[in-house]
């Protein structure tokens, strides 16, 4: 460098102030379908706006099995991401076994404990601190079904899985895909964890996969329910094995399967290809009563370096700001996480999910969804979910199932 340039450098600098460090994040999350890529460039392009440096690390596979492991991975080799897509109880664990940053300041100073639902906030928390933070709040007991199909069958959306089945049946008859489904674990779970709140209800839900109560787990009713597994193995096409959730959501808009029992992530991608609710799909709660919540969030590993830790305050800051809050979530199919948001633009899938919410948290039937890692911890949702994917991928008896259930579980503590 000559003597002029090192000058105007060093005139550059002096114009420009005292030296910030700029905001960078890596974010590692499982956000790779049409609407969800489109959902998480809202956050990454206000990350931009505001002068911040985003490298992006998506992990294709649905329910994030893939995005945990290529955390682990790079946790143990030393090289965490700045931020990661966590929920449920796995932010716990991890908090327990890293550490995770305390976003207790960014919390604080824009008041999230007046936003949140109580019990949305507590899933936030670490011993007390700030860990994590909400982007929204999906319901995973949905039934989507195909209006079109629908109608020319004479078919209304099923209130109970009795209803479900005699729909299924005349489907099949006509020579329709009943159920678009992918076999894939957690979408089994899925399923399974949709048919034990519809058939037990909610106090079954919460003894059986909530508080792992030995006797619910080992009841009549758990028995029927795999009892039901079985019947909508049958309902589902040749082709299930492995393919994955928004592929099972176009067989449904495309007119090659009447419904699918999924969270409203597939909202997502109905409303991604310009499909109304009500004209070109229906949604409504699968058969039963109850609302199962998953609430996506980020948490931030402690890191060195100003750049890093500014990355993470500013990426804290909007995630729960208004304006993400809703841009996000109109195009994610979930609700916002935050209660001040207006529900004026979104549809009326959403409004229902609201109210659902609503009177749930008023009754008691605001649960956990197991199925997406938020009513236990890992081992534990682990064993029950292998179990339930054992049972839909073979001939093993209800009885069977029931005994490896409780096995599994109690190996599992
Ligand atoms: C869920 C996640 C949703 C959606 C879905 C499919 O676990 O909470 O946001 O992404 O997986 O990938």
């Amino acid at each position: 460098m000559n003597i002029k340039s090192v000058l105007a450098a060093s005139t550059a600098v002096m114009l420009a102030g005292p030296v910030m460090a700029e905001p960078t994040v890596e974010v590692l999350h499982w956000w790779t379908s049409g609407s969800e890529a489109q959902s998480v460039a809202v956050l990454q392009e206000q990350f931009k706006a505001e002068g911040g440096t985003w490298t992006d690390m998506p992990v294709a596979g649905g329910g994030g099995d893939a995005a945990m492991t290529a955390l682990r991975a790079r946790v143990l080799s030393g090289n965490a991401p700045t931020a990661v897509q966590l929920k449920g109880p796995a932010i716990q664990e991890w908090y327990e076994e890293t550490g995770l940053a305390d976003i207790s300041a960014v919390a604080e100073e824009n008041n999230w404990a007046d936003v949140l639902p109580a019990q949305i906030a507590e899933h936030m928390k670490c011993e007390g601190q700030w860990c994590a933070a909400p982007v929204n709040v999906h319901r995973v007991n949905w039934l989507w079904g195909n209006k079109q199909i629908l109608d020319d069958n004479g078919i209304e959306m099923p209130t109970t899985w009795d209803e479900f089945n005699a729909a299924a049946e005349k489907l099949q008859a006509a020579g329709i895909t009943p159920l678009a489904h992918g076999g894939q674990s957690w979408q089994d779970a899925t399923i399974f964890e949709t048919v034990v709140l519809g058939l037990g209800g909610p106090e079954f839900f919460q003894k059986a996969l909530i508080d792992l109560d030995p006797e619910a787990l080992n009841s009549d009713t758990m028995k029927q329910v795999f009892d039901e597994m079985r019947i909508i193995r049958g309902y589902v096409d040749d082709n299930f094995s492995g393919r994955d959730w928004n592929l099972a959501t176009a067989m449904v808009m495309n007119g090659e399967a009447a419904f699918q029992i999924m969270g409203d992530w597939a909202k997502g991608e109905f409303l991604a290809a310009g499909k109304e609710p009500g004209t070109d799909f229906v949604c409504a709660q699968t058969p039963g009563t109850g609302f199962l919540y998953n609430v996506d969030s980020f948490a931030f590993f402690e890191l060195d370096g100003e750049e890093k830790q500014q990355g993470q305050a500013l990426l804290a800051k909007l995630i729960m700001g208004p304006e993400f809050q809703k841009t996000f979530n109109l195009n994610k199919g979930s609700i916002p996480a935050r209660t001040d948001i207006a529900l004026d633009d979104f549809d009326s899938c959403a409004v229902e999910s609201n109210k659902a919410m609503t009177a749930g948290a008023q009754n008691g039937s605001l649960l956990p969804s197991f199925a997406h890692g938020m009513a236990l911890r890992g081992a534990q949702a682990g064993a029950i979910t292998d179990v339930v994917t054992a049972h839909f991928n073979s001939d093993m008896s209800s009885d069977d199932a029931v005994q490896q259930l409780v096995d599994a579980v109690a190996n599992s503590m």
